[in-house]
Protein backbone atom coordinates (compact mmCIF):
# COMPACT_ATOMS: atom_id res chain seq x y z
CA UNK A 1 0.00 0.00 0.00
CA UNK A 2 1.50 3.48 -1.09
CA UNK A 3 1.41 6.22 1.66
CA UNK A 4 -1.05 9.34 1.48
CA UNK A 5 -0.11 12.28 3.61
CA UNK A 6 -3.04 11.16 5.82
CA UNK A 7 -1.57 8.44 6.77
CA UNK A 8 2.10 9.62 7.81
CA UNK A 9 2.14 9.51 11.33
CA UNK A 10 4.64 12.54 11.75
CA UNK A 11 2.20 15.60 10.49
CA UNK A 12 5.18 18.26 11.53
CA UNK A 13 8.11 16.38 10.18
CA UNK A 14 9.31 19.45 8.87
CA UNK A 15 8.34 21.74 11.72
CA UNK A 16 5.97 23.75 9.73
CA UNK A 17 3.78 24.35 12.10
CA UNK A 18 4.56 25.01 15.85
CA UNK A 19 5.17 21.93 18.36
CA UNK A 20 3.40 23.35 21.58
CA UNK A 21 0.20 21.22 22.95
CA UNK A 22 -2.42 23.15 21.17
CA UNK A 23 -1.09 22.12 17.69
CA UNK A 24 -0.20 19.10 19.10
CA UNK A 25 -3.83 18.35 19.78
CA UNK A 26 -5.46 19.81 16.54
CA UNK A 27 -3.16 17.02 14.75
CA UNK A 28 -4.57 14.04 16.54
CA UNK A 29 -2.36 13.82 19.24
CA UNK A 30 -3.58 12.86 23.21
CA UNK A 31 -7.00 11.86 21.71
CA UNK A 32 -8.47 9.80 23.64
CA UNK A 33 -5.33 8.98 25.77
CA UNK A 34 -7.67 8.00 28.60
CA UNK A 35 -9.82 5.52 26.83
CA UNK A 36 -7.01 3.98 25.21
CA UNK A 37 -5.17 3.29 28.90
CA UNK A 38 -8.93 1.82 30.27
CA UNK A 39 -8.39 -0.87 27.27
CA UNK A 40 -5.71 -2.29 29.85
CA UNK A 41 -1.68 -3.45 29.44
CA UNK A 42 -2.33 -6.84 27.94
CA UNK A 43 -4.56 -5.35 25.26
CA UNK A 44 -1.58 -2.46 24.39
CA UNK A 45 1.11 -4.98 24.36
CA UNK A 46 -0.96 -7.30 21.43
CA UNK A 47 -2.18 -4.57 19.20
CA UNK A 48 1.62 -3.57 19.14
CA UNK A 49 2.25 -6.72 18.37
CA UNK A 50 -0.31 -7.40 16.10
CA UNK A 51 0.89 -4.53 13.95
CA UNK A 52 4.40 -6.00 13.69
CA UNK A 53 6.43 -3.04 14.44
CA UNK A 54 9.97 -3.59 15.06
CA UNK A 55 12.48 -1.18 16.83
CA UNK A 56 13.43 1.19 14.64
CA UNK A 57 16.77 1.84 16.86
CA UNK A 58 19.10 -0.76 14.52
CA UNK A 59 18.52 -4.17 15.16
CA UNK A 60 14.87 -4.20 14.58
CA UNK A 61 13.51 -6.53 17.39
CA UNK A 62 9.66 -7.04 17.62
CA UNK A 63 8.49 -4.43 19.68
CA UNK A 64 5.46 -5.98 21.39
CA UNK A 65 7.17 -9.02 21.91
CA UNK A 66 10.13 -6.95 24.25
CA UNK A 67 7.36 -5.29 26.19
CA UNK A 68 6.07 -8.85 26.83
CA UNK A 69 9.36 -9.84 28.96
CA UNK A 70 8.19 -7.73 31.59
CA UNK A 71 7.20 -8.66 34.57
CA UNK A 72 3.62 -8.21 35.17
CA UNK A 73 3.49 -9.10 38.89
CA UNK A 74 5.97 -6.59 40.88
CA UNK A 75 8.38 -8.03 43.36
CA UNK A 76 8.74 -4.26 44.93
CA UNK A 77 10.81 -2.75 42.20
CA UNK A 78 9.42 -0.40 39.88
CA UNK A 79 9.45 -1.03 36.51
CA UNK A 80 11.17 1.47 33.74
CA UNK A 81 10.79 2.59 30.26
CA UNK A 82 14.19 4.23 29.28
CA UNK A 83 13.72 5.67 25.64
CA UNK A 84 17.07 6.37 23.78
CA UNK A 85 17.09 9.77 22.06
CA UNK A 86 21.13 9.18 21.78
CA UNK A 87 20.88 9.08 17.83
CA UNK A 88 24.84 8.86 17.42
CA UNK A 89 24.44 6.71 14.62
CA UNK A 90 26.41 8.59 11.59
CA UNK A 91 23.63 9.33 8.50
CA UNK A 92 21.12 9.36 11.06
CA UNK A 93 18.92 12.21 12.09
CA UNK A 94 15.35 11.09 12.31
CA UNK A 95 14.70 11.34 16.22
CA UNK A 96 16.09 14.77 16.63
CA UNK A 97 12.92 15.61 14.09
CA UNK A 98 10.51 14.21 16.44
CA UNK A 99 11.88 15.34 19.52
CA UNK A 100 12.14 19.04 18.29
CA UNK A 101 9.14 19.32 15.96
CA UNK A 102 6.93 16.68 17.17
CA UNK A 103 7.32 16.17 20.78
CA UNK A 104 4.19 15.35 22.20
CA UNK A 105 4.19 12.05 19.99
CA UNK A 106 7.38 11.12 21.68
CA UNK A 107 5.71 12.07 25.60
CA UNK A 108 1.92 10.38 24.81
CA UNK A 109 3.95 7.49 23.75
CA UNK A 110 5.86 7.50 26.65
CA UNK A 111 2.79 7.21 28.62
CA UNK A 112 1.24 4.71 26.72
CA UNK A 113 4.09 2.60 26.58
CA UNK A 114 5.28 2.48 30.12
CA UNK A 115 1.12 1.72 30.88
CA UNK A 116 1.51 -1.17 28.38
CA UNK A 117 4.81 -2.77 29.82
CA UNK A 118 3.46 -1.14 33.87
CA UNK A 119 6.09 1.42 33.90
CA UNK A 120 6.12 4.09 36.95
CA UNK A 121 7.89 6.26 34.87
CA UNK A 122 10.08 6.92 31.50
CA UNK A 123 13.66 8.05 31.38
CA UNK A 124 14.70 9.99 28.18
CA UNK A 125 17.95 9.88 27.54
CA UNK A 126 19.26 12.96 25.08
CA UNK A 127 22.87 13.16 23.40
CA UNK A 128 24.42 15.87 25.06
CA UNK A 129 24.37 17.56 21.68
CA UNK A 130 21.16 17.89 20.92
CA UNK A 131 20.51 21.21 23.06
CA UNK A 132 17.75 23.02 21.92
CA UNK A 133 15.83 19.67 20.75
CA UNK A 134 16.34 18.98 24.79
CA UNK A 135 14.85 22.70 25.29
CA UNK A 136 11.86 21.73 23.61
CA UNK A 137 11.48 18.45 24.96
CA UNK A 138 11.58 19.49 28.86
CA UNK A 139 9.10 22.54 27.55
CA UNK A 140 6.33 19.92 26.00
CA UNK A 141 6.97 17.80 29.33
CA UNK A 142 6.30 20.42 31.34
CA UNK A 143 3.11 21.33 29.24
CA UNK A 144 2.19 18.07 29.53
CA UNK A 145 2.37 18.08 33.24
CA UNK A 146 0.35 21.40 33.73
CA UNK A 147 -2.20 19.85 31.22
CA UNK A 148 -2.70 16.87 33.53
CA UNK A 149 -1.46 14.14 30.88
CA UNK A 150 1.06 12.91 32.73
CA UNK A 151 2.25 12.70 36.27
CA UNK A 152 -0.53 11.49 38.77
CA UNK A 153 -3.83 9.81 37.58
CA UNK A 154 -2.09 10.60 33.78
CA UNK A 155 -4.91 12.39 31.82
CA UNK A 156 -7.75 10.96 33.36
CA UNK A 157 -6.64 7.70 33.64
CA UNK A 158 -6.00 6.69 37.22
CA UNK A 159 -1.87 6.07 35.95
CA UNK A 160 0.54 7.49 37.73
CA UNK A 161 3.40 8.02 35.84
CA UNK A 162 6.35 10.90 35.38
CA UNK A 163 8.56 11.12 32.14
CA UNK A 164 12.23 12.91 33.03
CA UNK A 165 14.42 14.06 30.30
CA UNK A 166 18.69 13.83 30.90
CA UNK A 167 21.32 14.70 28.84
CA UNK A 168 24.06 12.47 27.85
CA UNK A 169 27.57 14.10 27.64
CA UNK A 170 27.96 13.19 23.78
CA UNK A 171 29.35 9.14 23.15
CA UNK A 172 28.27 6.77 21.04
CA UNK A 173 29.09 3.92 22.78
CA UNK A 174 25.72 5.38 25.36
CA UNK A 175 23.26 4.93 22.61
CA UNK A 176 23.83 0.91 23.30
CA UNK A 177 20.85 0.22 25.61
CA UNK A 178 23.45 -1.28 28.63
CA UNK A 179 25.92 1.53 27.94
CA UNK A 180 23.23 3.92 28.24
CA UNK A 181 21.81 2.46 31.42
CA UNK A 182 25.04 2.85 32.86
CA UNK A 183 25.36 6.71 32.03
CA UNK A 184 22.08 7.59 33.13
CA UNK A 185 22.72 6.06 36.29
CA UNK A 186 25.52 8.96 36.27
CA UNK A 187 28.71 6.28 35.93
CA UNK A 188 30.49 5.64 32.57
CA UNK A 189 29.10 4.56 29.78
CA UNK A 190 30.51 1.47 29.21
CA UNK A 191 28.18 -1.79 27.81
CA UNK A 192 27.94 -4.83 29.89
CA UNK A 193 27.52 -8.11 29.63
CA UNK A 194 23.72 -9.67 28.97
CA UNK A 195 22.04 -11.70 30.73
CA UNK A 196 21.23 -10.16 32.54
CA UNK A 197 18.60 -8.38 30.31
CA UNK A 198 17.60 -4.83 31.03
CA UNK A 199 13.91 -6.79 31.38
CA UNK A 200 15.31 -8.69 34.32
CA UNK A 201 17.62 -5.76 36.21
CA UNK A 202 18.18 -2.67 34.36
CA UNK A 203 17.77 0.85 35.42
CA UNK A 204 18.52 1.13 39.11
CA UNK A 205 18.30 -2.35 39.27
CA UNK A 206 14.89 -2.82 38.71
CA UNK A 207 13.26 -4.57 35.43
CA UNK A 208 13.64 -1.91 32.30
CA UNK A 209 13.16 -1.72 28.48
CA UNK A 210 14.65 0.35 25.53
CA UNK A 211 13.57 1.72 22.77
CA UNK A 212 14.00 4.47 20.68
CA UNK A 213 12.36 7.23 20.44
CA UNK A 214 10.66 6.77 16.58
CA UNK A 215 9.41 3.68 18.27
CA UNK A 216 7.87 4.62 21.06
CA UNK A 217 6.46 7.89 19.37
CA UNK A 218 4.76 5.50 16.66
CA UNK A 219 2.78 3.77 19.03
CA UNK A 220 -0.35 6.07 19.98
CA UNK A 221 -1.24 6.09 16.60
CA UNK A 222 -0.70 2.36 16.10
CA UNK A 223 -3.28 2.13 18.96
CA UNK A 224 -5.95 4.90 17.94
CA UNK A 225 -5.64 3.83 14.04
CA UNK A 226 -5.33 -0.10 14.91
CA UNK A 227 -2.69 -2.62 14.70
CA UNK A 228 -4.27 -3.65 10.98
CA UNK A 229 -3.82 -0.23 9.59
CA UNK A 230 0.20 0.07 10.20
CA UNK A 231 0.57 -3.57 9.28
CA UNK A 232 -1.17 -2.64 5.52
CA UNK A 233 2.12 -0.97 4.88
CA UNK A 234 5.02 -3.12 4.09
CA UNK A 235 5.50 -6.72 3.52
CA UNK A 236 4.94 -9.13 6.15
CA UNK A 237 7.42 -8.81 9.34
CA UNK A 238 9.11 -5.61 7.79
CA UNK A 239 5.65 -3.51 8.50
CA UNK A 240 4.45 0.26 9.22
CA UNK A 241 5.60 3.29 8.05
CA UNK A 242 9.25 3.93 8.40
CA UNK A 243 11.52 7.58 8.80
CA UNK A 244 14.38 7.33 6.66
CA UNK A 245 16.99 10.07 6.39
CA UNK A 246 18.16 10.56 3.26
CA UNK A 247 21.82 11.84 2.81
CA UNK A 248 24.79 12.15 0.67
CA UNK A 249 24.85 12.59 -3.14
CA UNK A 250 21.21 13.21 -4.07
CA UNK A 251 19.99 16.72 -5.19
CA UNK A 252 17.82 16.86 -2.34
CA UNK A 253 18.90 15.23 1.57
CA UNK A 254 16.09 14.86 3.77
CA UNK A 255 13.99 13.12 5.98
CA UNK A 256 10.91 11.03 4.92
CA UNK A 257 8.30 8.98 6.11
CA UNK A 258 7.40 6.50 3.77
CA UNK A 259 5.95 3.03 3.72
CA UNK A 260 8.60 0.13 4.58
CA UNK A 261 9.17 -1.84 1.96
CA UNK A 262 9.86 0.59 -0.61
CA UNK A 263 12.50 0.32 -3.75
CA UNK A 264 15.54 2.54 -3.01
CA UNK A 265 15.46 3.75 -6.24
CA UNK A 266 12.00 4.82 -5.92
CA UNK A 267 12.59 6.76 -2.66
CA UNK A 268 15.84 8.73 -3.82
CA UNK A 269 14.19 9.80 -6.85
CA UNK A 270 10.39 10.57 -5.62
CA UNK A 271 11.51 12.25 -2.43
CA UNK A 272 15.75 12.97 -2.54
CA UNK A 273 15.48 14.62 -6.00
CA UNK A 274 17.89 11.51 -7.05
CA UNK A 275 21.43 10.78 -7.78
CA UNK A 276 23.25 14.07 -8.38
CA UNK A 277 23.95 13.92 -12.00
CA UNK A 278 21.51 10.98 -12.94
CA UNK A 279 20.63 7.46 -11.34
CA UNK A 280 23.32 6.19 -13.42
CA UNK A 281 26.53 7.90 -12.07
CA UNK A 282 25.27 6.21 -8.14
CA UNK A 283 28.57 3.81 -6.81
CA UNK A 284 27.07 3.00 -3.87
CA UNK A 285 24.67 2.92 -0.78
CA UNK A 286 24.93 2.59 2.55
CA UNK A 287 21.37 1.96 3.46
CA UNK A 288 20.96 2.09 7.04
CA UNK A 289 23.39 4.11 8.77
CA UNK A 290 27.43 3.55 8.63
CA UNK A 291 27.44 0.34 10.68
CA UNK A 292 25.69 -1.54 7.93
CA UNK A 293 27.46 -2.67 4.86
CA UNK A 294 27.29 -0.66 1.74
CA UNK A 295 25.70 -1.89 -1.42
CA UNK A 296 27.00 -1.12 -5.14
CA UNK A 297 24.50 0.54 -7.54
CA UNK A 298 23.63 -2.92 -9.22
CA UNK A 299 21.98 -4.10 -5.71
CA UNK A 300 20.72 -0.45 -5.25
CA UNK A 301 18.81 -0.90 -8.47
CA UNK A 302 15.68 -3.01 -7.39
CA UNK A 303 16.56 -3.60 -3.46
CA UNK A 304 13.47 -3.11 -1.40
CA UNK A 305 14.16 -1.09 2.04
CA UNK A 306 12.85 -3.21 4.70
CA UNK A 307 14.52 -5.12 7.24
CA UNK A 308 14.54 -8.44 5.60
CA UNK A 309 15.21 -7.60 1.92
CA UNK A 310 18.66 -5.65 2.97
CA UNK A 311 19.70 -8.92 5.28
CA UNK A 312 19.44 -10.87 1.72
CA UNK A 313 21.95 -8.80 0.65
CA UNK A 314 24.21 -8.96 3.72
CA UNK A 315 23.16 -5.58 5.16
CA UNK A 316 20.53 -4.56 7.44
CA UNK A 317 17.92 -1.29 7.53
CA UNK A 318 19.87 -0.26 10.45
CA UNK A 319 18.89 2.98 11.88
CA UNK A 320 17.61 3.84 8.65
CA UNK A 321 20.07 5.94 7.31
CA UNK A 322 20.41 6.45 3.89
CA UNK A 323 23.68 7.49 2.35
CA UNK A 324 24.09 8.15 -0.93
CA UNK A 325 27.26 7.99 -2.67
CA UNK A 326 28.26 8.80 -6.41
CA UNK A 327 31.47 8.25 -8.55
CA UNK A 328 32.86 11.30 -7.36
CA UNK A 329 33.71 9.01 -4.43
CA UNK A 330 36.39 7.65 -3.10
CA UNK A 331 34.78 4.39 -1.40
CA UNK A 332 37.96 3.06 0.59
CA UNK A 333 38.62 6.44 1.66
CA UNK A 334 34.69 6.72 2.70
CA UNK A 335 35.60 3.68 4.37
CA UNK A 336 38.56 4.28 6.37
CA UNK A 337 36.78 7.31 7.60
CA UNK A 338 33.84 5.01 9.24
CA UNK A 339 36.87 2.88 10.75
CA UNK A 340 38.42 5.83 12.23
CA UNK A 341 35.29 6.72 13.69
CA UNK A 342 34.61 3.36 15.44
CA UNK A 343 37.94 3.30 16.68
CA UNK A 344 37.08 6.69 18.24
CA UNK A 345 34.07 5.74 19.44
CA UNK A 346 35.43 1.86 20.92
CA UNK A 347 35.21 2.13 25.09
CA UNK A 348 38.09 -0.10 25.37
CA UNK A 349 36.83 -2.46 27.60
CA UNK A 350 37.25 -5.69 25.01
CA UNK A 351 40.55 -6.17 23.28
CA UNK A 352 39.10 -7.27 20.02
CA UNK A 353 37.77 -3.97 20.04
CA UNK A 354 40.02 -1.60 21.87
CA UNK A 355 43.09 -3.21 19.43
CA UNK A 356 41.22 -4.61 16.72
CA UNK A 357 39.75 -1.12 15.52
CA UNK A 358 42.95 0.79 15.84
CA UNK A 359 44.27 -2.20 13.30
CA UNK A 360 41.84 -1.76 10.88
CA UNK A 361 41.80 1.85 10.83
CA UNK A 362 45.37 1.63 10.16
CA UNK A 363 45.58 -0.64 7.71
CA UNK A 364 42.88 0.91 5.93
CA UNK A 365 44.50 4.20 5.74
CA UNK A 366 47.23 2.35 4.03
CA UNK A 367 45.15 0.78 1.95
CA UNK A 368 43.40 4.39 0.79
CA UNK A 369 47.03 5.17 -0.27
CA UNK A 370 47.32 1.60 -1.95
CA UNK A 371 50.86 1.39 0.22
CA UNK A 372 50.04 -2.41 0.84
CA UNK A 373 50.37 -5.69 -0.29
CA UNK A 374 47.21 -6.92 -2.34
CA UNK A 375 46.98 -10.16 0.26
CA UNK A 376 46.75 -8.07 2.84
CA UNK A 377 43.22 -7.60 1.43
CA UNK A 378 42.18 -11.27 2.76
CA UNK A 379 44.24 -10.61 6.55
CA UNK A 380 41.85 -7.48 7.01
CA UNK A 381 38.80 -9.64 6.15
CA UNK A 382 40.18 -12.48 8.38
CA UNK A 383 40.55 -9.99 11.31
CA UNK A 384 36.96 -8.39 10.96
CA UNK A 385 35.83 -11.51 11.27
CA UNK A 386 37.84 -12.30 14.39
CA UNK A 387 36.48 -9.04 15.89
CA UNK A 388 33.07 -9.84 14.73
CA UNK A 389 31.06 -11.27 17.19
CA UNK A 390 33.79 -11.40 20.04
CA UNK A 391 32.89 -8.67 21.60
CA UNK A 392 30.81 -7.53 24.72
CA UNK A 393 28.50 -5.28 22.19
CA UNK A 394 27.96 -4.45 18.99
CA UNK A 395 29.78 -1.66 18.45
CA UNK A 396 33.33 -3.42 17.30
CA UNK A 397 30.51 -5.13 14.98
CA UNK A 398 29.39 -2.15 13.61
CA UNK A 399 33.15 -1.13 12.90
CA UNK A 400 33.69 -3.52 11.10
CA UNK A 401 31.03 -4.29 8.70
CA UNK A 402 31.81 -1.61 6.67
CA UNK A 403 35.29 -2.70 5.73
CA UNK A 404 33.89 -6.30 5.04
CA UNK A 405 30.93 -4.89 2.65
CA UNK A 406 33.77 -2.80 1.02
CA UNK A 407 36.12 -5.73 0.44
CA UNK A 408 33.12 -7.91 -0.78
CA UNK A 409 32.12 -5.35 -3.49
CA UNK A 410 34.84 -2.98 -3.57
CA UNK A 411 38.15 -5.17 -3.62
CA UNK A 412 38.92 -4.33 -7.37
CA UNK A 413 39.26 -0.92 -6.62
CA UNK A 414 41.50 -1.73 -3.38
CA UNK A 415 43.34 -3.89 -6.04
CA UNK A 416 43.62 -1.36 -8.47
CA UNK A 417 45.15 1.49 -5.85
CA UNK A 418 48.05 -1.08 -4.53
CA UNK A 419 48.62 -1.80 -8.11
CA UNK A 420 48.99 1.58 -9.15
CA UNK A 421 51.01 2.51 -5.67
CA UNK A 422 53.20 0.20 -6.73
CA UNK A 423 53.55 1.59 -10.36
CA UNK A 424 54.45 4.87 -9.06
CA UNK A 425 56.95 3.69 -6.60
CA UNK A 426 58.46 1.46 -8.87
CA UNK A 427 62.44 2.39 -9.15
CA UNK A 428 61.68 2.52 -12.87
CA UNK A 429 59.31 5.42 -12.08
CA UNK A 430 61.26 7.40 -9.42
CA UNK A 431 63.42 10.70 -10.48
CA UNK A 432 66.54 9.01 -10.29
CA UNK A 433 66.04 6.17 -13.06
CA UNK A 434 65.17 8.72 -15.38
CA UNK A 435 68.62 11.09 -15.00
C1 LIG B 1 27.19 0.99 19.61
C2 LIG B 1 25.70 1.07 19.61
C3 LIG B 1 25.08 2.31 19.49
C4 LIG B 1 23.69 2.39 19.49
N1 LIG B 1 23.12 3.62 19.37
C5 LIG B 1 21.77 3.73 19.39
C6 LIG B 1 21.15 5.01 19.29
O1 LIG B 1 21.82 6.04 19.16
N2 LIG B 1 19.79 5.06 19.32
C7 LIG B 1 19.03 3.92 19.47
O2 LIG B 1 17.82 4.02 19.51
N3 LIG B 1 19.59 2.71 19.55
C8 LIG B 1 20.94 2.59 19.53
N4 LIG B 1 21.50 1.35 19.67
C9 LIG B 1 20.62 0.17 19.87
C10 LIG B 1 20.23 0.04 21.35
O3 LIG B 1 21.21 -0.74 22.01
C11 LIG B 1 18.87 -0.64 21.51
O4 LIG B 1 18.89 -1.85 20.81
C12 LIG B 1 17.71 0.19 21.02
O5 LIG B 1 17.68 1.45 21.64
C13 LIG B 1 16.42 -0.55 21.29
O6 LIG B 1 15.33 0.19 20.82
P1 LIG B 1 14.29 -0.41 19.78
O7 LIG B 1 13.93 -1.80 20.25
O8 LIG B 1 13.14 0.50 19.84
O9 LIG B 1 14.97 -0.43 18.45
C14 LIG B 1 22.90 1.22 19.62
C15 LIG B 1 23.52 -0.01 19.73
C16 LIG B 1 24.91 -0.11 19.72
C17 LIG B 1 25.55 -1.44 19.82
S1 LIG C 1 32.76 -3.94 21.74
FE1 LIG C 1 34.00 -2.09 21.93
S2 LIG C 1 32.55 -0.52 22.55
FE2 LIG C 1 31.54 -2.49 22.93
S3 LIG C 1 32.05 -2.98 25.05
FE3 LIG C 1 33.65 -3.89 23.82
S4 LIG C 1 35.28 -2.34 23.73
FE4 LIG C 1 33.43 -1.33 24.45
Amino acid sequence: MAISDKDRIFQNLYGLHPWNLQAARSRGAWDGTAAIIAKGRDWIVEEVKQSGLRGRGGAGFPTGLKWSFMPKQSDGRPSYLVINADESEPGTCKDRDIIRHDPHTLIEGALLAGVGMGARAAYIYIRGEYANEAKVLQAAIEEAYEAGLIGNNASGSGYDYDVYLHRGAGAYICGEETALIESLEGKKGMPRLKPPFPAAAGLYGCPTTVNNVETISVVPTILRRGASWFAGFGRPKNSGTKIFCISGHVNNPCNIECEMSMPLREMIERYAGGVRGGWDNLLAVIPGGSSTPLLPKHICDDVLMDFDALREHKSGLGSAGVIVMDKSTDIVRAIARLSKFYKHESCGQCTPCREGMGWVNRVMWRMVEGRAEVEEIDVLEQVTRQIEGHTICALADGGVWPVQGLIRHFRPVMEERIAEYKRQHSPASLPMAAE
